[in-house]
């Protein structure tokens, strides 16, 4: 199937476009209230997660609604620990819960290697109905977390602030984090396989944690996972790297066989490019937090932003997911400055 827009596809592989692109980190929930209609109508999340027609739904609405340069699949980074047997459930305004983490080798060894097709079919079913859906109007986006942050939640059990439990480990069983990394690394690179097989345009890969390590801890328990799956990769889709507060990281990062490297807003993007090249395409990094502002300063801060990045390898989007009490008529304008403004910088 032929793409309408491939503005996402050209950007990423660094090729020059008449506009700059556009579409936001979970975009798909959060904000939309035809989102929450459909969420409501079913059981639970997790529910809409694994029914595949409703998940291509919801999926669609940001193109529709907000008017978005690509969808991305409505799942979530938790079905991995699930797939390999770490349950999950989602607790209503709290977030992520597992009843059983990881502590020792015994909790280890109750775990398995996903298997994509048979542990995790109905993402991959959700995304051939959303192709068929979009027909081609723009891109589809695959995802999976980083290793180190997948760990960080099976070690932990929940959200937190400082992750302490899971760091812990890296000092006390360098050893057992080393094998539960490789096992969701490998788990990792199947699906993702899987998902271009099934039809993603692009795959991003989110390492929302990597900024509470240090250098030399982000490049053995982090750095060196996220290499094996953009190795592995290499060659079928282009591929985004999205490491959250990974500022220190950002020249290695640029030896990385990807294409994009996403930014959060702590980061500078002149100073960014400078780190990275011009190899790579960067996206973000507008503060989701200026979209509570009206639309004069989101205008005002979209265009510096554009300013910032300049005319070609760059895609536009927000330094970290859109917050879930966001006006949906202040992300339009978001969107709309970046189509407008884009155009003119050529
Ligand atoms: O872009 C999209 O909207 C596509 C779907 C998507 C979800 N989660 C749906 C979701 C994506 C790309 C994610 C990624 C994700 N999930 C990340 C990485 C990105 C990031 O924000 O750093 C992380 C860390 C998670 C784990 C997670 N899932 C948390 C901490 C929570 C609770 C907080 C929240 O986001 O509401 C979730 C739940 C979740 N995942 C929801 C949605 C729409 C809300 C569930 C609901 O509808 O009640």
């Amino acid at each position: 199937m032929e793409l309408k827009n491939d503005l996402l596809l050209r950007a990423a592989r660094g090729e020059k476009t008449e506009r700059t692109p556009v579409w936001l980190m979970r975009q798909a929930g959060r904000i939309l209230p035809e989102y929450r209609a459909v969420r409501n109508s079913l059981r639970d999340f997790i529910e809409l997660v694994k029914t595949p027609e409703r998940a291509a739904e919801v999926t669609i609405q940001p193109v529709d609604i907000l008017g978005v340069d690509a969808a991305i699949i409505f799942s979530d980074i938790l079905v991995i620990p699930e797939a390999m047997g770490c349950l999950y459930e989602m607790q209503e305004k709290k977030g992520p819960y597992f009843p059983k983490t990881v502590a020792t080798e015994q909790d280890l060894n109750t775990l398995k290697v996903a298997d994509a097709e048979s542990d995790l079919g109905y993402v991959l079913e959700a995304i051939r109905i959303t192709k068929k859906e979009l027909n081609g109007r723009v891109p589809l986006i695959g995802f999976a977390g980083a290793p180190f942050t997948i760990f960080c939640y099976m070690v932990e059990g929940s959200g937190s602030k400082t992750f302490s439990k899971a760091r812990k480990m890296l000092y006390t069983q360098p050893e057992l984090a080393h094998q539960l990394l490789q096992m969701i690394t490998d788990s990792t690179i199947a699906y993702l396989q899987a998902q271009v097989k099934a039809g993603a345009d692009l795959l991003q890969v989110f390492d929302s944690w990597a900024g509470i390590l240090g250098p030399e801890q982000y490049r053995e328990f982090s750095l060196s996972y996220i290499r094996q799956i953009c190795e592995a990769l290499d060659g079928q889709v282009p591929l985004t790297v999205f490491a959250k507060g990974a500022w220190f990281a950002l020249k290695e990062m640029s030896a990385l066989p990807c294409q994009t490297i996403g930014l959060d807003w702590h980061m500078d993007p002149e100073e960014c490019r400078k780190w990275v090249g011009t190899d790579k395409t960067l996206q973000g990094n507008m503060d989701p937090c200026v979209l509570y502002g009206n639309a004069k300063e989101v205008a005002g801060a979209t265009r510096r932003m554009l300013e910032q990045f300049g005319p070609h390898r760059h895609i536009a989007n927000l330094g970290h997911g859109v917050y879930p009490d966001t006006d949906p008529e202040m992300v339009k304008v978001f969107i709309e400055t970046v189509k407008e403004y884009s155009s003119k910088m050529r």
